[in-house]
């Protein structure tokens, strides 16, 4: 019997943790052994409205009991709907993309998360509704300066925050929502055919940092897979074949008053006696 496309499906995605001891047919050069040219470690700005990031954090209120910040860190999907400063997602920005420095001339950023071959083929979006200073829309982080520039306004921009993340409506009361997209080439002009499943790993590397990071400042937000990457493409202007967005962490103000509204989320647990 012929297999059917979700047996193909999942066969393809198990084929990814195979990684280094997949045998490949024939000798195999990533672009990086033959000699072509690098692609640029991030991409370039895709408008001229830069706005300078604030990089002094001492103003934060920042967590510094390590174990306090990795014991408290949770999923949060119950936001007050306050805003934050752009203090704070400057430090977010800062704990998860941001450039430490340039290995070399332009051979590697070295940035505050791990990659491998150092090369953060990420790009971050984001969604702001309420951040203090910044008018609601869409923007983009630039690492190498630390800026992010305004990208546009969306319209009916909280039902299209939770159209993006397949009807996940939590997310509409978050302050801003962090998009992730991957610019695969950038890994691949290094790791070619291997590149993939490194991208994979890379990504919880970020938004590990992203949840520790808004822990420490008393923040909450969540990982989110389910992203609905047309929808989100469209947005920000991605053609979704060389740079797509596959990961997204809305981020809010919380209360923990709402942990009862927090555990409804899983209510079907005892409901269904799991
Ligand atoms: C890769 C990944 C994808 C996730 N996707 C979603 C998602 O789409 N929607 C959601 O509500 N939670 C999502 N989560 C959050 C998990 O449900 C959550 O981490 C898990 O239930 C454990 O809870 P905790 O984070 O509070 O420890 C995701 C988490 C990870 C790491």
């Amino acid at each position: 019997m012929s297999e059917t496309w979700i047996e193909k499906r999942i066969k393809a995605g198990r084929a990814l943790f195979h990684n280094f001891i997949q045998e490949t047919e024939e000798e195999y050069f990533s672009d990086q052994d033959l000699k072509k040219p690098q692609p640029p470690l991030a991409k370039a700005p895709m408008t001229e409205t830069a706005i300078d990031l604030p990089s002094d954090f001492s103003a934060l209120a920042i967590e510094n009991d390590f174990l306090r910040v990795i014991n408290s860190r949770k999923s949060h999907r119950v936001y007050t709907d306050e805003p934050i400063t752009l203090l704070q997602l400057s430090y977010l920005l800062w704990c998860t993309q941001g450039v430490k420095s340039v290995r070399g001339r332009a051979y590697a950023t070295i940035r505050t998360v791990p990659g491998g071959g150092a090369r953060h083929p990420f790009e971050c979006y984001l969604a702001v509704r309420k951040v203090e200073g910044l008018r609601p829309g869409l923007y983009h982080y630039l690492p190498m300066k630390h800026q992010i520039e305004f990208l546009r306004e969306a319209d009916g921009f909280e039902e299209w925050i939770g159209r993006s993340l397949a009807e996940q409506r939590w997310a509409e009361k978050a302050s801003v929502v962090f998009y992730y997209s991957c610019v695969f080439y950038r890994a691949e002009w290094r790791y070619g055919i291997y590149a993939h499943p490194t991208v994979l790993i890379d990504s919880g590397h970020v938004t590990e940092n992203l949840y520790l990071a808004a822990t420490s400042i008393g923040l909450g937000s969540c990982a989110v897979a389910a992203v609905d990457a047309n929808a989100a493409d469209d947005a920000f202007g991605l053609d979704g074949v060389e740079e797509t967005i596959f990961y997204a962490m809305p981020v809010g103000t919380v209360a923990a008053k709402d942990q009862e509204a927090e555990d409804a989320f899983y209510a079907f647990v005892r409901e269904e006696g799991l």
